[in-house]
């Protein structure tokens, strides 16, 4: 029997906690999942202050690699600083060492970085290998929008998953009671392709210790559904019965905690949407905070926001996408509750109104080298909205961009939404 070896691509202030997460469960579960969690980290050097339980004498101020500092004191101390990290937690500054042999992917890094990492591990994976995306973003490129689990799955010819909520990852490091929502089809084979997979063919891989003797399909028949329920155009190979299934109980088991609690769904579009477009809604309720006009004005927003999301679901993803995910998933209405009164997006929109400064200026200035995401999803959204006519549709998400972008100003918010209100 074979266990599925697990690593997470990113090791953020989110990719360390889930990295954590999964790393604690792969520990209590070594019959599905080879305890030992790789996470890769973009490396960089570090300085450890004097005043930090970590600070060694004879190293002084001089910088230190971060993986090396994680894999020593077993805290990511600077997306995740005062949080200690599972001993069976590998931090490790080779992606392509990372994946090497791992059956489940677990994607957890800014979007913008994400199209560079895919394609130094092409080709590179199990072919086997699943995937879950942890990333609130979406990807927009001429020919059109798609989710980052679509994206991360054509390009490396997988099938990915989404997992998003109301998740503020440094609550979660600290064990404090939260739920999630992962998506996840177990069976997304189109018609044609519905029998248990049959004919004999060995599997080779450069990647795998050994090859492995299988039974599968011909590949011609292994088609399966994207996110918008289309035939993908990726050829799925199916996971070997040697190992466990890559089912919703087999991610239940690797992602829930008792501090965090998963409900496992197939909706990959409308998880998606929610983790993304919630980023936008973040701003707007943060530049309205900012402008002094207080919680009345923020529910507002939020309701509006959640207008715009369902909407946006409806319209580009109507083939697949549940509304109910966002209204009653914590990918949905909790995570942007969430997102609005804590989250790094709203913290520094409001910031930033209140000194008078962009929203960028305040990411560099308080976040210590972590990204927001609402910036540039607002922007891309504004984009595709843009290529087909739509901008006055979204009176929210276009206002959030405009002001991004500088064509308005903090105090134009109110005007510009409530010329196209809902
Ligand atoms: P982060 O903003 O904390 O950290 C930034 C990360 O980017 C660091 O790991 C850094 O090493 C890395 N990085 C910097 N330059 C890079 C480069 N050129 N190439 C590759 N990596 C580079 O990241 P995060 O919070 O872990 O965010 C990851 C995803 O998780 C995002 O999509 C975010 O929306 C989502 N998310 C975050 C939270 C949260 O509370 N932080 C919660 C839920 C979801
Ligand atoms: P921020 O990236 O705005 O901090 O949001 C975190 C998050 O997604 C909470 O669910």
């Amino acid at each position: 029997e074979k266990r599925h070896k697990v690593t997470v691509i990113g090791s953020g202030n989110w990719g360390s906690t889930i990295s954590k997460i999964v790393a604690e469960n792969t520990k209590e579960h070594p019959e599905i999942f080879e305890p030992e969690v790789h996470m890769w980290v973009y490396e960089e050097d570090v300085v450890i202050p004097k005043d930090s339980p970590h600070y060694d004498e004879s190293v002084g101020d001089q910088p230190q690699k971060l993986t090396e500092v994680i894999n020593k004191y077993h805290e990511n101390v600077k997306y995740l600083p005062g949080i200690k990290l599972p001993s069976n937690l590998i931090a490790n500054p080779s992606v392509v060492d990372a994946v090497k042999d791992s059956s489940i992917l677990i994607f957890n890094l800014p979007h913008q970085f994400i199209d560079r990492v895919s394609a130094q591990i092409k080709g590179k994976i199990v072919p086997f290998a699943r995937g879950i995306s942890c990333i609130k973003g979406v990807h927009v490129t001429d020919e059109g929008i798609s989710l980052f689990s679509e994206w991360i799955g054509d390009g490396l010819g997988i099938y990915c998953g989404a997992l998003s909520g109301a998740n503020i990852a440094s609550e979660i490091a600290a064990e404090k009671w939260c739920g999630t929502t992962i998506a996840y089809d177990p069976h997304p084979w189109t018609a044609r392709a519905t029998r248990p997979p049959r004919a004999t063919t060995p599997i080779r891989s450069s990647h795998l210790d050994s090859d492995i003797n299988l039974s599968i399909t011909p590949l011609a028949d292994m088609q399966h559904k994207d996110a918008r329920g289309r035939t993908s155009k990726t050829k799925l190979v199916p996971v070997p019965s040697e190992y466990p299934p890559l089912d919703h109980e087999t991610f239940q088991t690797l992602f829930e905690r008792p501090y965090f609690l998963v409900s496992m769904v197939s909706d990959v579009a409308g998880v998606s949407l929610g983790g993304a477009l919630k980023n936008i809604v973040a701003l707007g309720a943060g530049f309205v905070v900012g402008l002094g006009l207080g919680d009345n004005a923020k529910s507002e927003i939020i309701r509006r926001g959640l207008l715009e999301m369902i909407k946006f679901g409806k319209e580009f993803f109507k083939e697949t996408v549940q509304p109910e995910t966002f209204t009653v998933e914590s990918a949905g209405v909790a995570d942007l509750i969430t997102s609005c009164s804590s989250g790094r997006n709203f913290r520094c929109a409001s910031h930033a109104v209140e000194q008078g400064v962009s929203v960028a200026e305040i990411e560099v200035r308080e976040l210590n080298g972590q990204k927001l995401q609402g910036t540039t999803t607002a922007m891309e959204v504004h984009s595709f909205l843009k290529v087909h006519n739509m901008e006055k549709d979204y009176p929210l998400f276009t206002a959030v961009n405009d002001i991004i972008e500088g064509k308005n100003t903090y105090q134009d918010l109110l005007q510009l939404i409530n010329k196209g209100r809902h």
